[in-house]
């Protein structure tokens, strides 16, 4: 078996493998070099909602023109739309590496564009090369430290990836904060961004290429030397073979063919289970209402009764704090809880929440202001550790390898265009059917989803990575969530999934 790890491993087994990943530097170099492109997600979709004020006091016209205020803000959710949908043909193509450098030197372009646009229209093409980046690394990243983890702490190296997406969105709601309002701050908030993409470029240049990548691509030796850093010298050999005979079985059945298309995709029962999953996991974590919370937490702070812009943002930075505390209770808890079960408490909670949101704005007196802080703390504390990381760790690992970087990217094309959807429909929602509908429909989305991650998403805990393709075949789709699954694997083996 590949990493030589079995399913359903225990505490002890975790934090043997933690203290291992922590004297072998290595694997933490790789996970926090290719996190950077987390922290710049997050830094980037979190920075322009304070920019954008200042923006506004510097060009006049911004200011008066509504369309050029939503340009701004959302073509950079526009260009993620395509960057994740590239990223994932040129992830399989070029490898997971060259796509990383790639993604910085977009977000490096873009930084360097619009800290010094002279006007909205360059601000807004910087905007959509930052959006180019942000959607190629949005899937790239989780995918690079996936494949270069060993499987017990998998989930939790992924995490840091997730972690870093909150701590960006943290430090830029702290920057949005902190600066005041001199001319040419907004070109420094949105410039230094450009300075982390330089960083993890020149970092990338000294790792190397995934290993099961260049496996794949028939490049065993360079693959073998890779996975001799970061495997114990006992488990390399074995997860040598269990790479090679997937390749093999895989040729096997499919010839050496390297095109893929739709069709073919959608014949392989396991790459549309893999997909139901992964798909449905990122649209549903942006229909439940995440980034009305992030980018419009200062407005919700204030239909709560909370007047005053200084104490919004505050307020608002406190709801970022907390979700980047609930990415760290994920990286804790995902390989030894799984990541299904972390879903579940996450949707139950978040749902949970929605309800204290929606009889809050039920007319209530504003005397109970304060519960509609406390619904919106619940609902960041459930939303972060389970459906803010589970979705992208899932689609990190879920597809057969030769697929893996198009189906990823397929996913976060989804992720993108939902959130592009909930983000630009919000305000006029609330406006035209009121708060509380709105809170109901996240509401109701949050049920369903639960009942959709019952159903649909198989747990991966612990599983190493090839044998999740294994998994998926044998699996039958699982209503009966109470009980036990288990699936037909080929080695004797019956893990419960
Ligand atoms: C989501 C983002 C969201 C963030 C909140 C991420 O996992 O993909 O859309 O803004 O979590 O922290």
């Amino acid at each position: 078996m590949e990493g030589g790890v079995h399913p359903g491993t225990d505490v002890s087994a975790f934090r043997e493998c933690f203290s291992l990943t922590w004297k072998n530097p290595y694997v933490l170099r790789l996970a926090f070099s290719a996190g950077i492109g987390g922290l710049l997600f997050g830094y980037d979709t979190g920075v322009i909602s304070g920019a954008l004020l200042y923006i506004r006091d510097d060009f006049k016209n911004v200011d008066r023109e509504t369309v050029l205020q939503e340009s701004i803000v959302s073509m950079a959710v526009a260009g993620a739309i395509i960057g994740a949908a590239v990223g994932g043909w040129l992830n399989d193509r070029f490898g997971r590496r060259r796509a990383i450098l790639i993604a910085d030197f977009l977000f490096f372009i873009g930084a360097v564009i619009m800290a010094s646009a002279p006007g909205a229209p360059l601000l807004i093409v910087g905007r959509v090369f930052v959006g180019l980046g942000v959607g190629m690394a949005s899937m790239t990243s989780p995918l690079y430290i996936s494949e270069a983890s060993p499987a017990k702490i998998r989930g939790a190296l992924v995490s840091t990836n997730g972690f870093l997406i909150t701590g960006g969105q943290f430090l830029s709601y702290l920057i949005n904060l902190a600066f005041t309002k001199a001319p040419g701050t907004w070109r420094w908030m949105l410039g230094i961004a450009g300075l982390p993409a330089l960083l993890q470029f020149f970092l990338m240049m000294s790792l190397p290429e995934s290993p099961r990548w260049l496996f794949r691509k028939g490049r065993e030796e360079e693959a073998k030397a890779i996975l001799r850093k970061i495997y114990p010298a006992h488990e390399v050999e074995q997860e040598i073979q269990d790479l090679r005979e997937s390749i093999e079985a895989e040729i096997r059945e499919e010839g050496s063919s390297e095109k893929i298309n739709i069709i073919k995709l959608l014949k392989t029962k396991t790459v549309r289970r893999g997909l139901t999953a992964g798909v449905g996991l990122q649209v549903f974590q942006q229909f439940v209402g995440i980034n009305t919370v992030m980018y419009y937490s200062p407005t919700i702070v204030q239909l709560a009764g909370f007047a005053s812009n200084q104490t919004a943002l505050l307020l608002s930075l406190v709801t970022a704090g907390l979700n980047a505390l609930g990415s760290i209770v994920s990286i804790y808890f995902i390989d030894r809880t799984g990541r299904k079960k972390l879903l579940i408490i996450s949707l139950i909670g978040v749902a949970a929440s929605l309800g204290v949101l929606l009889w809050y704005t039920r007319g209530c007196p504003s005397k109970y202001g304060w519960l509609a802080l406390v619904g919106l703390a619940l609902y960041i504390i459930f939303f972060s550790p389970g459906m803010g990381t589970a979705p992208w760790i899932v689609n990190s690992e879920i597809y057969p390898l030769r697929f893996r970087g198009v189906c990823g990217g397929i996913a976060a094309t989804a992720n993108w265009i939902s959130n592009l959807i909930v983000a630009q429909s919000f305000l006029s929602l609330t406006e035209a059917i009121g708060t509380s509908w709105t809170f109901l429909i996240f509401g109701v989305i949050s049920v369903v989803a639960l009942f959709f991650v019952i159903i649909y998403v198989p747990e991966t805990k612990g599983l190493p990575i090839e044998e999740i393709e294994k998994m998926l075949e044998g699996r039958a789709l699982h209503y009966k969530f109470w009980e036990k699954q288990h699936y037909d694997e080929p080695k004797g083996k019956n893990p419960a999934v």
